[in-house]
């Protein structure tokens, strides 16, 4: 049996089109269903649904043996453990940095003042700011970002952009791009040694998938 961990949302939704390029259709929709565990028309394989961030931890710890993860999720856990054969690229979108619209980022900067950054992405925050020579106090959350910055818990936060609608409608503003992300598929390290041959045609058959451009 091979165990796929997947997130509802954006990524089960794009990774629909790369299973059935390998031939598997997941039986149950989890907008419509509570179960966890979801069985395919391939009876040797099964998708469980895990929150976004535990999906590495899950293929870390041999929960399931494969999953799929945004590289935001994948450097916040770090990568230990798994195998990263394919950026999937789906799910795109970037880690930028966003304040309010009447708050001077630049001159803030320039002027070597110490920042508020609020943000779920502690590691790629802290680089990034370190790489300018900014001084930062990061406040971790776990979610509604946006938040931070109208409320004066921080001057500033990291979040995830894709269309910009989200910081538009609360007044904030995009003023760096840290960097751009796409999904990648990750896998157990035992499991591809142990489970080579389930796992290497799909493995395959996803990378044929993207490299015709059929997924979204
Ligand atoms: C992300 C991110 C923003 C939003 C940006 O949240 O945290 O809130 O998407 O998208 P937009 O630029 O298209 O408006 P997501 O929906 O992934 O959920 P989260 O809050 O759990 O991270």
């Amino acid at each position: 049996m091979i165990t796929l961990a997947l997130s509802k949302g954006r990524i089960f939704d794009e990774t629909l089109p790369l299973l059935k390029a390998a031939g598997i259709e997941v039986l149950e929709d989890p907008e419509k269903s509570r179960k966890l565990i979801l069985a395919t028309s391939n009876p040797q394989v099964r998708v469980v649904l895990v929150r976004a961030s535990d999906v590495p931890t899950y293929v870390e710890h041999g929960g399931a043996d494969l999953g799929v993860t945004g590289k935001d999720t994948l450097i916040e856990h770090g990568g230990q453990g798994l195998y990263q054969p394919l950026d999937l690229n789906i799910s795109r979108c970037r880690v930028s940095v966003a304040v309010r619209a009447d708050f001077d980022y630049a001159s803030a900067v320039r002027q070597g003042s110490r920042l508020k950054v609020a943000t779920k992405y502690t590691h790629i925050a802290r680089e990034f700011f370190a790489s300018k020579g900014v001084h930062v106090d990061l406040i971790k959350l776990y979610g509604s970002m946006e938040l931070a910055p109208l409320t004066g818990l921080a001057d500033a936060i990291v979040d995830l952009v894709s269309t910009g609608n989200t910081l538009k409608a609360n007044h904030l503003v995009e003023v760096e791009r840290i960097m751009d992300i796409s999904a990648r598929l990750v896998v157990n390290q035992a499991s591809l040694k142990l489970k080579q041959a389930a796992i290497r045609p799909l493995i395959n058959a996803f990378a044929q998938a993207i490299e015709q451009g059929s997924p979204a």
